[in-house]
Order: C-alpha cells, then structure tokens, then sequence
C-alpha cells in the first residue's frame, strides 16, 4: 500500500518535473529572443558579440578636429549622453568617475591607459565650451567630444547608440533627449572589448576593468 503510494507520487512528480521543465526551456526560448530582438532595438542592451565602434571625426574642448587615432595606444571608455541631461548621464558620469578613481587607487599606471571620452548626442546644444564646463564635474581626465550634426550621427551610428529628440510643446529649445546608456570599452587600436550599464556599481566596474585593461 505504502509502496503503490510511493510510486503514484513519484509518477505525478515525474509528471510535474516534466511541465516544468517545458515552461523553462519555454521562458529561456522567450529570453532568446528577446535576446535576438535587442540587436534590433537599439534602446536594449548591446549584447557583445556585435562589436559596435569605428573610425570617427569630432570636435574636443578645445575646438580642435581629433579622431580615434588621437587616441591610439590607449584604452576608451565612452559615454554617450548630453549635458542637459537631468539625471542618467550624471548617474553615469559619476559612476564611472568613481570606477576611475578606485582603479588609479590601486593601480594609477593602469588607470592612465584609460582615456574616458563623453561623447554628445545633442550637438545642437553641446559646444566644445559646454562640453569643457561639464565634463570636470564627474573626472579631471574626462574628453567631452563633440562635433557637427552629420558627425555626431555617424558615431552614433558606429556605435549603435539609441537618441531620440523629445519635444517639449511649450518651449521648443527646452527639448530632451531620450539615449541609450552604455559605456563602450575599446582597446588601444579602438576595437571593442566590453559595454557597461550606466547603473553598475563602480568598484565592480574597476574590477573587470582592471581584468581587462593590461
Ligand atoms: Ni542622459
């Protein structure tokens, strides 16, 4: 009796192993494809494997041209965002100031091969000047970039960066920006290595950056 019953339970289990291991390779299929879709929507996460960057043609602070070989032989950190912005480019910017930091405090030769550049999406607004008062409140190495609207829309592009004008009705200066939020880490020869969200927590940035900045 006890043995019939141990063995109808085991079947049911059995059963219910079975049902939800299909609602598991069901959900895992669901995040697969999520997974496929972000590589089309830009606004989702840049899965690694798409290796965004390239050659560019801005404007530095001190209105002079520079492109990625001004830069060759160090690693990049770049951000996108425009300095209007109310609250993820400072969360961003801070973050990954405070990731610089903790790795200079470790290990200063290996931060110095870091450049941080923020890069704009808002040229419109963001002058080289803009761009100069700006940056020195998140890092003392920050390169704010900008450029012409034709540039800034090709390195968007290089890099597969999400921004969108939002108008307001009542002021059309008073506009905002919807972006992407990513950092983009790029070696010495600007080849892609790793993204970061703007959200992650800075030591454990300086960590994986220290991993991977040799
Ligand atoms: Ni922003």
């Amino acid at each position: 009796m006890q043995k019939a019953k141990f063995i109808s339970l085991g079947i049911s289990g059995l059963g219910l192993f079975l049902i939800l291991g299909l609602l598991l390779h069901a959900l895992s299929q669901q995040r697969e494809d999520q997974t496929a879709r972000s590589s089309i929507n830009l606004a989702r996460p840049v899965p690694d494997n798409i290796n965004p960057g390239g050659a560019f043609t801005l404007t530095d602070m001190n209105a002079r041209q520079v492109t990625q070989a001004d830069y060759a032989g160090r690693f990049l950190l770049i951000y996108f965002g425009f300095t209007y912005c109310p609250d993820v480019c400072p969360t961003g910017l801070d973050r990954m100031g405070a990731a610089l930091d903790t790795l200079a405090a470790r290990d200063a030769v290996m931060a110095a091969r870091i450049q941080p550049l923020f890069i704009t999406i808002d040229p419109a607004r963001d002058t080289p000047d803009t761009m100069a008062d700006y940056v020195k409140y998140f890092h003392p190495r920050l390169i704010g970039l900008s450029g012409t609207s034709a540039q800034i829309d090709a390195v968007k592009r290089a890099y597969r960066v999400y921004a969108a004008k939002i108008k307001n009705p009542d002021n059309p200066d008073n506009y905002t920006m919807d972006h992407s939020s990513f950092f983009y880490l790029m070696d010495g020869q600007n080849r892609f290595v790793k993204h970061f969200d703007h959200l992650i927590d800075p030591t454990r940035m300086a960590d994986i950056l220290a991993r991977l900045v040799r």
